[in-house]
């Protein structure tokens, strides 16, 4: 497995793979690698594809009240799950090359990206999409592989991709979850023991929300009944809404391509999840 720190070191191995291999598959993560990661990192794999993981805490998609000191890096775990798991490639540039002092492009995707996240985040999908845009004009990969775990973050790269003409295609990946339910994320690490036990009730919340809906409940009224159960077991529910998959436009009532989105503060740690609400066409 080669490591790239240089875009120029980047450059020769992505062209040599691309001789070797006729197509690249990139992996865009912050690193902290997980079992949901690795998921990306294996469908890319069996795409046939050379895989480039990059892996870049990203401080554009940081909120100043976010603590992007905090987040969790562990570059010899993530490097050991790589190799082992066949990447090919693992992109690792600083902030300096990523965000050269000249730079003054970003990009603002709308649509997909102004509600739920949009608003709890102001900012936060001008840095992935940024980020984004430029990690793909570094690889110049084919395809590349995004979680469902972040469906609004899915939702907007491929809004982006479609709108700006990119030659790539972005595939999604259906989210890892612990057998109680529980999406991986980088962030579960950060719950006591108390919300480890209490975290797998936020999926359940979701799947008792689409079914009360599949059985002819109003969504509004599921929706209620399950955010204030989350809100006895003390989450603080910052959205939980039924949606155009999408488009993340609110619907009133399910219909084909809708999604159950929800975020949701439990004690420190601030939790996303999302599944279909409806059978999917
Ligand atoms: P990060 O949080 O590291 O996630 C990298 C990718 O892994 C994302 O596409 C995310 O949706 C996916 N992922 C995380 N947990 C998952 C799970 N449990 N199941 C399936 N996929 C999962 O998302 C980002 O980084 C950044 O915003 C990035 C796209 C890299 C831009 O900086």
């Amino acid at each position: 497995m080669e490591i790239a720190r240089t875009l120029a070191s980047l450059r020769d191995v992505c062209a040599t793979l691309r001789t070797a291999r006729g197509a690249l598959a990139l992996v865009p993560t912050m690193g902290a690698l997980h079992a949901g990661h690795m998921a990306l990192v294996q469908a890319a794999i069996d795409s046939g594809a050379a895989v480039v993981t990059s892996i870049f805490v990203n401080p554009l998609q940081f909120g100043a009240n976010e603590d992007l000191s905090r987040y969790p890096r562990d570059e010899a775990g993530d490097l050991a799950m790589l190799r082992a798991a066949g990447c090919d490639l693992v992109w690792m540039p600083d902030v300096a090359t990523m965000y050269p002092a000249a730079a003054v492009t970003t990009i603002d995707v709308a649509g997909p990206s102004e509600l739920w996240e949009g608003v709890s985040r102001p900012g936060h999908f001008r840095g992935v999409a940024t980020v984004c845009a430029k990690l793909f004009g570094q690889v110049r990969p084919d395809r590349a592989y995004f979680g469902e775990k972040d469906w609004q973050q899915l939702q907007v790269v491929t809004r982006m991709v479609t709108d700006l003409h990119l030659p790539l295609q972005i595939v999604g990946v259906p989210t890892v979850r612990e057998a109680d339910g529980l999406a991986l994320s980088s962030r579960n690490r950060f719950l006591t023991t108390e919300e480890q036990r209490v975290a797998p009730r936020l999926h359940q919340a979701l799947t008792a929300c689409a079914q009360a809906m599949a059985q002819g409940t109003q969504a509004a009224a599921a929706l209620a009944q399950a955010t204030s159960k989350l809100t006895a077991s003390n989450f603080h529910v910052d959205y939980l809404a039924l949606v155009d998959g999408p488009s993340m436009r609110p619907l009133d009532a399910v219909q084909a391509n809708a999604r159950l989105v929800v975020a949701a503060h439990l004690g420190a740690v601030r939790l996303i999840d999302n599944i279909a609400a409806a059978r999917e066409q």
